[in-house]
């Protein structure tokens, strides 16, 4: 895969590595960046023996938000008719397998937004989160007003969006917006480990848990428990939930076919 503004490598056969590489813009991400993230993620999506998929940026930067430069002569009828944001950053919405973000500096405007549509978030010790498009007089526009407040609270939402001050990554820990906070130097092993971790089990399994833990935020507790429900049932269906439990009755490790 020949791509300009990303790049990608494979880790220990199953996990796919995603680094946004502008580094002199910060990682701004513009349309030509988005259409190479969307078409890596579908990509490795769609290979078997990939597991999990991790998204990161530079050391500085996880991403400093859309291309302010490119959207700024941008008129509505530009914006509608060629579905800005819908067009290409939806793309991530419909990747089944876990994706993690891996986020170390500015994780700013589209940069958060980006980092929030992940699975979940591993942030290093130097990161921060902010919704600061209100200082260049817009709003946030690829969910940021929607998944914030799911993630922290309306009020600290609110405070983000309205005052577009940043968060430093304690403060998105005790919020709950990321999962955990590691040193900087540490932060690819950790996330790596986590996502070999994901990788070596059934992709049946962390396609469903993932698909479970998603139908929280669009449905009632009852019907959630219901899709929850369903989907362990299914799983009774499959070799693999065969295996793993022979493997812990027989005390052996578990070797999943992903069938
Ligand atoms: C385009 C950007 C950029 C952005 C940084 N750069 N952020 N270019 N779009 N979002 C560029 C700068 O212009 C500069 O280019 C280079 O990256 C380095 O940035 P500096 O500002 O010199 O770095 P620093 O002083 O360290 O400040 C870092 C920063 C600041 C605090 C992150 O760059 C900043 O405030 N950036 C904008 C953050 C923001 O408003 N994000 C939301 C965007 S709106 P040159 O050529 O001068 O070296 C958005 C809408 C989302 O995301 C809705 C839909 C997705």
């Amino acid at each position: 895969m020949n791509y300009e503004l990303i790049t990608t490598r494979i880790e220990g056969d199953k996990v796919a590595v995603i680094t946004l590489n502008r580094p002199k813009q910060l990682n701004a991400l513009n349309d030509a960046l988005m259409d190479e993230l969307g078409d890596a993620l579908k990509h490795f999506d769609a290979n078997a023996n990939i597991g999990c998929m991790v998204i990161t940026g530079s050391e500085k930067a996880f991403a400093a938000g859309a291309d302010i430069g490119a959207m700024a002569n941008y008129s509505f009828v530009d914006v509608y008719k060629s579905d800005y944001i819908s067009r290409n950053w939806e793309t991530i919405r419909s990747v089944r397998k876990p994706v993690i973000a891996a986020v170390s500096g500015f994780a700013l405007g589209g940069g958060c937004e980006l980092a929030m549509m992940c699975d979940f978030i591993i942030a290093a010790d130097n990161a921060r989160f902010g919704q600061p498009e209100i200082k260049i007089g817009v709003i946030p526009g690829a969910g940021g007003t929607q998944r914030l407040p799911r993630a922290i609270s309306k009020s600290k939402a609110m405070d983000m969006a309205l005052t577009g001050r940043m968060m430093d990554a304690a403060e998105a820990e005790r919020a709950g917006l990321v999962s955990r906070v590691v040193p900087l130097a540490n932060l690819m092993e950790e996330t790596l480990a986590a996502a070999l971790m994901i990788a070596s089990y059934s992709q049946l399994a962390t396609m469903a848990a993932k698909e479970s833990v998603n139908r929280a935020f669009e449905s009632s507790l009852s019907d959630g428990v219901m899709f929850e429900r369903r989907l362990f049932h299914a799983l009774f269906a499959t070799t693999d939930q065969k295996e793993g439990m022979d493997a812990f009755v027989n005390k052996r490790p578990a070797r999943f076919s992903n069938l």
